[in-house]
């Protein structure tokens, strides 16, 4: 296949070249998924520290542009994957839109603010710019077959979740957020519980219920990432339970039966568990992008649902006083 998009990635961190390696069995960076797709070439890096810029064009045997106008300068680039610290996603995305360029990858979160958020959707909707945001669950093949068989009442209604995160209600929050707003629907309601700074002095990471517009609640609780790394939930249906473990890499399913010990009781059963494509992700995300551009597929993780994600986690901190 003939290479159709040239690709910029700003940002040569973990998630933009170094999580894994151009031999690695898991697709985890920017570089991997688009190194691995013949119709995407990916020319190189920006980063502002060139030592990292130029580690990671090492690795992935592209181009190192020490600024976002050099690269422009120099060649027609198509996609912009944004890999910068949360901080720095405005002003880039910001940037970028300048620069001709037809669709942008951004990590999530969109932006630290909703003003910030609400200005590039603002900028990105003028300029005719697409954007999917990577909340990576979205691209995961097993999560596409739960939210369709949640949406066609396969399990029957929801009645009650809970999870857990750490690192910031927006920083990782919001994964659990969009999640949930993408299996199980929009969410009406928060009672904030309490709160922890446990990594980022602007970014608590808030336990809370959430209420689903309909109808069942969900208990978002956090546990200070200094202790370990937890991203897990479950998800109680009339007729069901889901377990989703390993930050998303399994899944567990429970059917109800007749108790084998108390006559008349029914009680769950662990039924199945397997792997899911987490560690595909990225690719499948890139193959959206690819779709999305050639044949117009849908983007699966679009502004709007940034946005949204947002709106939640920042009104989970709504009354919360920093210092
Ligand atoms: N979707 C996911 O599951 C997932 C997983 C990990 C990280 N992330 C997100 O990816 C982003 C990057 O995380 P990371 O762990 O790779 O960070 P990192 O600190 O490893 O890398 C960030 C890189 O960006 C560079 N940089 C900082 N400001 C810049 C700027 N203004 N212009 C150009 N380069 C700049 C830094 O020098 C560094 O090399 C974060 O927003 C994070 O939330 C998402």
């Amino acid at each position: 296949m003939e290479k159709q998009f040239n690709v910029l990635i700003i940002g040569a961190g973990n998630i933009g070249a170094f999580f894994d390696t151009p031999y690695s069995e898991n697709i985890l960076t920017h570089a991997h998924a688009f190194s691995k797709m013949e119709c995407f070439n990916l020319l190189g890096f920006v980063d502002i520290s060139k030592e990292n810029g130029e580690e990671a064009a090492e690795l992935w045997n592209v181009k190192y542009f020490s600024s976002i106008e050099e690269a422009f300068n120099k060649y027609k680039i198509d996609v912009v994957s944004v890999c910068v610290p949360d901080d720095y996603h405005y002003s880039v995305l910001k940037k970028i839109s300048n620069f001709p360029l037809k669709l942008v990858f951004s990590e999530k979160p969109l932006a630290k603010s909703m003003k910030e958020a609400e200005e590039i959707i603002k900028t990105y909707k003028k300029k005719n710019i697409k954007c999917l945001i990577n909340y990576s669950r979205r691209f995961v093949f097993e999560f596409e077959i739960l939210k369709d068989k949640v949406a066609s009442c396969e399990y029957g209604k929801f009645i009650f979740g809970s999870g857990y995160y750490g690192k910031g209600t927006l920083h990782n929050g919001s994964h659990l957020i969009d999640f949930l707003r993408y299996t199980i629907g929009e969410i009406k309601d928060f009672k904030p519980i309490d709160y922890n700074f446990d990594f980022y002095k602007d970014d608590p990471s808030v336990s809370t219920i959430l209420c689903f517009k309909n109808g069942g609640n969900f208990v978002m609780q956090n546990i200070p990432c200094n202790n370990y790394t937890i991203f897990e939930l479950e998800l109680l249906f009339q007729n069901k339970r889901i377990r989703i473990v390993n930050s998303g890499f399994k899944i567990e399913e429970y059917n109800v039966l007749d108790s084998k010990i108390f006559n008349g009781y029914k009680n769950l059963s662990k039924e199945k568990e397997y792997k899911t494509e987490l560690n595909m992700a990225m690719l499948n995300a890139v193959k959206n992008i690819y779709n999305n551009l050639t044949y117009n597929e849908k983007l699966k993780c679009t502004l709007d649902d940034g946005y949204k994600a947002m709106e939640v986690c920042e009104g989970l901190k709504a009354d919360i006083k920093y210092e």
